[in-house]
């Protein structure tokens, strides 16, 4: 009877996604759904979901969603009183910092990222001591205390714009080298790398995107800038997430493939059921720990709270800030 109810209440919303999720996932879905629905409203809760997320939490139960920029922008502006991330680590220590007054949820504590994993603060302090003088420019997929170290932060929605806001002729950018790459082929500044990768785009390759297009003559193809550089070199967009949504809902290629997450094809695809999705599949394990079941209690037990040590919090969050002032 319960789930019959849960069922019925949340049947709008699967219309939304019916196309992608079958019916009998659904059935597992809906009381989690419902629940994380009514929890919401008692609690003045509002979950911003990343791009990446499976489609019955994106489309299902967020409120908010974007990349990472959209993310921190959202985050600090929102007025409810508990946000729940449905994102990695990183992002909701950022919604952390830019909104400390509010209770910032992760549903899994684990929820890492490879490049924030791959560079510590006292990496930076190396890099400084090896470059005297460079503004560090430190991408959001990183931790509190290696923003602390940090000029100013940046995502892959404004990098270039972060880095020739600067006005120099040359900065350190990290820890993502391929990002880095990416961006200095861009621009005339100079700029120092970190040998950091994101797990999931470094598995791209040239030969792939050259196989792609014989197999699927004239298919569009997007890559995200945390791809390698040979990779982008092959594809006919790079941009954020957001970026690679935006190109999608201007240009509507009729054959695409987005080098990214696979959730976020599934993502973009609902809104585009004219269109035609090449799906290679390249999971990011740290996004799928985030689920319907650990986001209901999330709200339910309240964990897992986000916390910033002291001391951190002031210089991580000036480097973001200072971002979020450029573009
Ligand atoms: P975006 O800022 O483009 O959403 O990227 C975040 C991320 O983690 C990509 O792997
Ligand atoms: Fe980190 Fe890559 Fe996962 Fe994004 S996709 S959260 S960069 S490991």
């Amino acid at each position: 009877m319960g789930r019959e109810t849960a069922l019925a209440r949340t049947e709008a919303i699967y219309e939304r996604i019916r196309r992608i999720v079958p019916r009998a996932e659904w059935i597992g879905f809906a009381d989690d759904v419902d629940a994380i629905l009514r929890l919401k409203r008692e609690r003045n809760a509002v979950i911003l979901a990343h791009n990446y997320q499976t489609p019955e939490i994106f489309h299902g139960v967020a409120d908010l969603v974007g990349d990472s920029l959209a993310l921190a922008r959202m985050a600090r502006d929102t007025e409810a009183e508990v946000i729940v991330m449905a994102g990695v680590h990183f992002m909701a220590e950022t919604a952390k910092l830019l909104n400390p007054d509010r209770t910032v949820l992760i549903p899994d504590m684990e929820a890492g990222c490879s490049l924030a994993d791959s560079i510590t603060p006292a990496d930076i302090r190396a890099l400084r001591a090896a470059h005297p003088g460079l503004p560090v420019v430190t991408y959001v997929n990183t931790s509190a205390a290696v923003k602390a170290e940090s000029d100013i932060c940046c995502t892959s929605g404004n990098a270039r714009a972060v880095v020739e806001s600067l006005g120099v002729p040359r900065v350190i950018m990290l820890p993502d080298e391929y990002l880095a790459r990416n961006i200095a082929a861009e621009t005339d500044v100079e700029i120092v790398t970190w040998p950091g990768h994101c797990e999931v785009h470094e598995r791209f390759t040239p030969a792939e995107v050259r196989e792609l297009r014989e197999a699927y003559p004239g298919v569009v193809v997007l890559a995200h800038p945390e791809c390698p550089p040979d990779v982008v070199a092959e594809a006919d967009f790079s941009g954020s997430t957001a970026g690679m949504s935006a190109y999608v809902a201007t240009h509507k290629p009729p054959r695409l493939v987005l080098l990214t997450e696979c959730s976020m094809s599934d993502n973009v695809a609902l809104g585009h059921p004219d269109l035609d999705f090449i799906r290679p599949c390249n999971l990011c394990p740290h996004m799928k720990r985030i689920t319907l079941g650990n986001i209901r209690r999330a709200l339910e037990e309240n964990r897992h709270e986000v916390t910033i040590e002291t001391g951190l919090a002031a210089p991580a969050r000036r480097a973001v800030e200072r971002m979020l002032a450029v573009a």
